[in-house]
């Protein structure tokens, strides 16, 4: 099978995050931060090492402000839910995805809060003067899809970033498809919390997210209970980041997230370089196919994501005819309807590519050959 949907989750992993998941569960399986006995330490210390590697390649300068999470959903819960304040308005672009506006959708339901969409540029850009023109007294929080999973356009984060910090509105990042990939930091995005998937870029397992908090920063948690801290008391600890992190974490999985950290702490940059000419060697031969319509060409920075939508609309058998010869592609909405709709594509949906890591120059051309042959009259 060629395996080109890494935008949902990066397959395969490299083989130190199976091993150091095998590991943790053949060896130390026990819970981390329950209990003082030998195993319970040490598989603490496997998520106090994780959390470490993770504050580092996210330039937080306090470990306990990264926090785990299942995935880059309950990450963004957890900051949208944690810090809206009823009469507040969010201000967030058109490329997020169903984990953003689906939380804000039950608070705008209630009459609690109201939602103002960004408009894009004609490349699909967001532009610092048009989020300017739009924060006002009411703004309680501004959300930005670093890069779309439809069309993985780039949006200029940091930029946007700075005019948050300059109007004092926390900024929220939703770095599902750009952690482990791009220099993701909160300096270098001005953003306030940055929330992403382990399972991603990061080349963890499934299971796995991340929200990494500036100083003073401070969401009303999620979920309350047991921590291993202060146990005598009824009260949820304050403390980070206990304060976050109620309930048995997921060790074997935080195992193999520190083993693709370190993975990806040692060549981001190359790393995303393989994967966007990978991507750009698909949009050239992509191109040349009749009939055939690239999403987000116009010329705006991407990361390797590509989605395609063929002539007569019809994704669906275009995904599973692929599926059928051995290319796994993901076919639909992907999950951001508001992106599909501002490309016009909410009938047909799209089919999207993304390569990974692992994949080869020879997987992409025949993968090109094959969407040529399918398509061919
Ligand atoms: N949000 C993920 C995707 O884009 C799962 O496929």
């Amino acid at each position: 099978m060629i395996y080109l949907d890494n935008a949902a989750t990066s397959f395969p992993k490299p083989p130190q995050v199976v091993s150091a998941m095998a590991d943790a569960l053949r060896n130390y399986g026990a819970n981390p931060g329950r209990g003082g006995h030998k195993l319970a330490l040490q598989a603490g210390r496997t998520v106090e090492k994780c959390r470490e590697a993770a504050a580092s390649l996210l330039g937080v300068p306090t470990p306990e402000r990264v926090i785990f999470t299942r995935n880059c959903t309950e990450s963004l819960n957890l900051a949208i839910v944690g810090m809206l304040r009823k009469g507040q308005e969010v201000v967030c672009s058109h490329g997020e995805h169903n984990a953003v506006m689906r939380p804000l959708e039950r608070f705008v339901s209630r009459g609690e809060i109201t939602v103002k969409v960004l408009r894009p540029d004609a490349r699909g850009l967001v532009s610092p003067e048009v989020l300017s023109r739009a924060i006002n007294s009411h703004t309680g929080l501004v959300i930005i899809c670093h890069a779309s999973n439809v069309t993985g356009v780039i949006q200029p984060v940091r930029e946007l970033g700075a005019v948050c910090q300059a109007r004092g509105v926390p900024f929220l990042v939703d770095a599902a498809q750009t952690a482990g990939i791009l220099d993701v930091t909160l300096d270098g995005l001005n953003a306030d919390m940055i929330a992403m998937p382990g399972h991603k870029g990061l080349l963890g397992p499934h299971g796995t997210g991340l929200l990494a908090l500036r100083e003073g920063i401070d969401p009303e948690p999620l979920i309350l209970g047991g921590t291993g801290s202060s146990s005598e008391s009824v009260r949820q600890p304050d403390m980070l980041p206990d304060r976050y992190e109620s309930g048995t974490l997921n060790l074997p999985g935080i195992a193999g997230l520190l083993a693709g950290i370190a993975f990806v702490a040692k060549q981001r940059e190359e790393i995303h370089r393989y994967e966007r000419a990978l991507n750009d060697r698909l949009r050239q031969q992509l191109s040349q196919i009749d009939g055939l319509r690239i999403l987000g060409d116009e010329g705006a920075p991407r990361v390797g994501i590509t989605a395609v939508v063929p002539e007569g609309g019809d994704s669906a058998a275009l995904a599973d005819a692929l599926d059928a010869t051995g290319v796994a592609v993901r076919g639909g909405l992907h999950c951001a309807p508001a992106m599909h709709s501002y490309l016009g594509t909410m009938r047909s949906g799209a089919v999207r590519f993304s390569p990974g890591p692992y994949t080869t120059e020879r997987e992409i051309d025949d993968t090109a050959a094959l969407v040529a042959r399918l398509l061919r009259p």
